[in-house]
């Protein structure tokens, strides 16, 4: 079975981590994100991968290659600019099998595809939607369904009054080839706002998948999210075996002389100075230092970051390369781009966002 995945979108929600990496390959507690999406892909079947692709694509094709390290054919498809949902698979069309699986590139989830596929031979349908109950639907596409699983209406980013169910489509569909002869040609299409609706009625149904784990991590609260669910091992994937019982991976080499509290990943080359408390729900990644007396929860701190003695980091994401003075706080939602350094007493909190090499002098930022 084939998979066309879309990855063109320029994740500008998760900047400032995705000013630098592009959304499908940003680092998720030890490996880039898609390679959790092709792990469950290859789980249900296909073997071969078209990713239709836009920003930043070079580096996408540079981290995930051919494919062979994930057993899977991996091509690339590159618009020559943004072409919307459904024009950029317009524009993989000469590459499409008969029926494949359409997937929106920023989802974590551990879906039954093979049951939707099931459905979708069984129905005869044209196109298959994914269907996940959330609590809010208005950042997503709302789809009302009739008895027999067709769907009635597909309204996208319902306003308020707009939502009477909490389905809404969970961004992975069955399409026949044939759909894509609705699109046109060498224009920007949106299949949610322009090809959906003129389906409705002609062959497309909807599949629940109420139990299953879902998550666009395309915000930095769900982002943090997907890491805390990956390290609880609420949704399974290979890393919950690399932590096995007690939740924690501490790479060989590392002998933190702080705590680690589970769960949590401390990767190759880390030091955790004395008195520093590391977890819970905390990952960092190669090479980064924690000075003595450090507090870091509910976190991920990526490569190479250096943070200073007495520092607290909470609930919040800290890039690349990133340097934090002592005493400084980094909490309630702070996303701190790669290579920025912050000097020591700031406190930086509510959702800041500090981009790309910003530096912040001792003592500059309060709330
Ligand atoms: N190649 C290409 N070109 N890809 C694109 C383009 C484009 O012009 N625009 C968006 N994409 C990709 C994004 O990279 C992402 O993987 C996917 O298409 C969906 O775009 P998002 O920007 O993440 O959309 P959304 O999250 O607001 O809404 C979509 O996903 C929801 C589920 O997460 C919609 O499909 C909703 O209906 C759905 O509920
Ligand atoms: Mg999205």
């Amino acid at each position: 079975m084939q998979a066309v995945i879309l990855v063109g979108g320029e994740g500008t929600r998760l900047r400032p981590l995705t000013s630098t990496v592009p959304k499908p390959v940003m680092p998720l507690v030890d490996r880039p994100f898609m390679a959790y999406m092709l792990e469950w892909l290859r789980g249900h079947g296909v073997e071969d991968v078209v990713f239709s692709m836009g920003y930043l694509s070079t580096a996408v094709r540079n981290v995930l290659g051919d494919g062979e390290a994930y057993g899977l054919r991996l091509r690339y498809v590159e618009e020559p600019e943004p072409r919307g949902t459904a024009g950029a698979l317009k524009f993989a069309e000469s590459l499409l099998d008969e029926r494949f699986f359409m997937l929106n590139g920023d989802v974590l989830t551990d879906m039954d595809l093979t049951a939707q596929l099931a459905q979708h031979e069984a129905t005869g349908a044209r196109g298959t939607l994914a269907l996940v109950p959330v609590d809010d639907p208005s950042q997503y596409g709302l789809v009302r369904l009739e008895d027999d699983n067709a769907v009635r209406e597909f309204v996208e980013k319902p306003s308020s009054d707009q939502i009477d169910t909490n389905l809404i489509s969970a961004g992975a569909y069955i399409l026949e080839r044939g759909v894509v002869d609705l699109i046109a040609p060498d224009q920007n299409v949106s299949i949610e706002r322009e090809i959906w609706p003129q389906l409705v009625g002609g062959g497309l149904y909807g599949f629940a998948h109420p139990g299953a784990y879902w998550l666009d991590i395309g915000t930095p609260e769900r982002y943090l999210q997907g890491t805390f669910d990956i390290i609880e091992g609420a949704v399974k994937t290979e890393v919950t075996e690399r932590l096995g019982s007690d939740y924690v991976a501490i790479a060989d080499g590392v002998t933190p002389e702080g705590r680690v509290v589970p769960p949590a990943v401390v990767e190759r080359g880390c030091s955790v100075a004395a008195g520093a408390q590391v977890g819970s729900l905390v990952v960092l990644g190669d090479g980064v230092s924690i000075g003595a007396d450090a507090r870091i929860e509910r976190s991920v701190v990526m490569q190479g970051a250096e943070i200073g003695e007495s520092c607290v980091l909470r609930d919040c994401v800290v890039a690349a390369g990133v340097k934090i003075g002592a005493r400084t706080q980094v909490t309630g939602g702070a996303v701190l781009g790669e290579g920025v350094t912050v000097g020591a007493d700031n406190i930086l909190t509510r959702g800041v966002r500090v981009f790309p090499h910003v530096e912040i002098p001792d003592g500059a930022i309060r709330f």
